[in-house]
């Protein structure tokens, strides 16, 4: 028995002995597997395969955003918008059916994918209800995939009438704003006396905010403009908006961080372009946010660790809507000529846009400001029945060739730029989905922008459709797909 037991209690040791060495190798197992875990991390902290793509605009605006990121999204899980207000308009047109969004991201076109507001959007809600009833009628249902920053401002009517009254005044040096009140909304942000989406979800607090601030601005507007302000049931009418969007506010930081570091893909959706945006545009003529990829990290709360790749998209040429500098603008027939081609209208205020050639002086700082690591080419068609096509390479004020773009708008005006004439193609390349099947010459057009600036064409845009696109499968860009 003793002998039995003996040997029992030797079996239950040399078991316990196994049971220990089997832990241990299961945690040997665990710290090789968070190893691996760690190496597949990239050194960066992120999962591999997780991205967040930056997409901003290289001109001044209109550039084809729209189209752009809509044809990105397919590939992404969220599509955001850190910057602006309804003075965008990002079209996108597939099987016919064209949209224009001002205010909601573009990536709710695509079913499944979601749309988020950021917080340094400025929105109008009358506006965004405006666009979510016009999805409503197109069968696009955004419930659960739409998502609004609590922490985003307010736009009131009152700053549309400041925006307008501001121009009035300006006279000859008018902006030309889009008239949508974005720039009075960011003063009051800024000032610190604005109103958030959060202040609409709690209505016996908004109204004394709202209170308190329209006495203010009435007492500003009668001194500076001469006029009352106008606010008369602007707190109940905001408050009957808020209901309409109050299934859609959430913290949108959050919401992009968790969806991130699940290593779900976010497309950042710029608005505007370069050179409008507040720091770095050609100021006063910008508009009042930060278009520049550096705004989608403090619009958005992504921190800047996050951001795998920027995107640049410029037209073929260039175009701008209302005022100030355009160095490489063409004489009136020329404009006119590229102006039909192109259909160069505003999206949002209809307004004819300035035409001029291609700037690769501007597009070197907007590279630069915006570590753009792929280029998007838009409107390559436009240029089918162009002979011969300027590129501007430099510029020169007061016969010094210029090293650095002018922050003085005075110089900016009287800078020459100087061209390099490229033989036109001639042909249609309207609708070419293949970078082989491209004419000769806008191939070494493509090369002269790609060589200029240092950067690759990860994309060519051959019409406004959703699949007139090139991606050359070698680029960064088709990576990120
Ligand atoms: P966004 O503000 O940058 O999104 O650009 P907009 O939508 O305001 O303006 C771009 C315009 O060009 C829209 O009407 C588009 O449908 C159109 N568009 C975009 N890409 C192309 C293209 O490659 N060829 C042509 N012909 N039109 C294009
Ligand atoms: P998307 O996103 C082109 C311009 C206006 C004006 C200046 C200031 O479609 O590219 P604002 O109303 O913002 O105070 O106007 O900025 N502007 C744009 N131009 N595209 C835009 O957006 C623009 N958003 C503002 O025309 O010159
Ligand atoms: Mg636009």
């Amino acid at each position: 028995m003793a002998g039995k037991r003996a040997s029992g209690e030797g079996s239950r040791k040399s078991e316990i002995r196994n049971q220990k060495s089997e832990v241990r190798s299961q945690k040997s197992e665990v710290r090789s597997q968070k190893k691996e875990e760690k190496r597949s991390l990239n050194g960066t902290g992120r999962k591999q395969g997780m991205k967040c793509i930056v997409v901003v605009g290289a001109q001044w605006g209109d550039e084809g955003k729209g189209k752009v990121v809509d044809y990105l999204a397919a590939s992404f899980d969220y599509i955001a918008r850190y910057a602006g207000g309804h003075n965008a308009g990002h079209t996108v047109i597939f099987n016919g059916h064209r949209f224009i969004l001002q205010l909601i991201p573009c990536g709710i076109l695509r079913p499944g994918r979601h749309a988020v507001i950021g917080p340094g959007v400025v929105v109008d809600p009358a506006a965004l209800v405006g666009e979510l009833d016009t999805l409503h009628k197109a069968g696009i249902e955004v419930a659960g995939r739409l998502h609004i920053s609590n922490r985003a401002h307010l736009i009131f009517p009152y700053h549309r009438q400041m925006d307008k009254a501001a121009e009035a005044a300006r006279g000859s040096g008018k902006i030309g704003t889009t008239a949508r009140g974005i720039g009075p909304a960011y003063e009051d942000k800024m000032a610190r006396h604005g109103l958030r989406v959060c202040d609409l979800m709690d209505a016996e607090l908004f109204r004394q905010k709202l209170a308190r601030v329209v006495q203010e601005k009435d007492a500003i507007c009668r001194a500076t403009y001469g006029v009352p302000l106008d606010a008369a049931g602007h707190a109940e009418e905001y408050l009957t908006l808020g209901v309409r969007i109050r299934e859609f506010v959430c913290d949108t930081a959050e919401l992009l961080n968790g969806a991130l570091s699940e290593g779900k893909p976010v497309l950042v959706e710029g608005a505007q372009g370069t050179m409008l945006d507040i720091d770095h545009g050609t100021y006063p003529y910008v508009t009042s946010s930060s278009a520049t990829a550096g705004g989608a990290c403090t619009g958005l709360g992504i921190p800047p660790t996050h951001i795998a790749g920027v995107v640049g998209v410029t037209k073929a040429y260039t175009t701008r809507v209302g005022s100030g500098p355009f160095p490489t603008e063409m004489p009136d027939l020329e404009a006119k000529e590229v102006r039909d081609r192109g259909n160069e209208y505003g999206a949002v205020t209809g307004r004819p846009r300035r035409c001029g050639w291609l700037d690769l002086f501007m597009l070197r700082y907007a590279v630069m400001l915006n570590g753009i690591s792929s280029l998007v080419v838009t409107k390559l068609d436009v240029f089918d029945t162009q002979r011969e096509i300027q590129v501007c390479v430099g510029y020169r004020y007061k016969g010094a060739v210029l090293r650095e773009m002018p922050a003085e708008i005075e110089i900016l005006e009287q800078v020459k730029p100087e061209y390099r004439t490229l033989p036109g193609w001639c042909s249609s390349t309207f609708g070419v989905r293949d970078a082989a099947a491209l004419p000769q010459a806008a191939r070494d057009y493509l090369a002269f922008i790609s060589d200029q600036l240092g950067v690759e064409i990860g994309m060519i845009s051959t019409g406004p459709e959703r699949d007139a696109t090139i991606v050359p499968a070698e680029s960064q860009l088709a990576r990120w797909l």
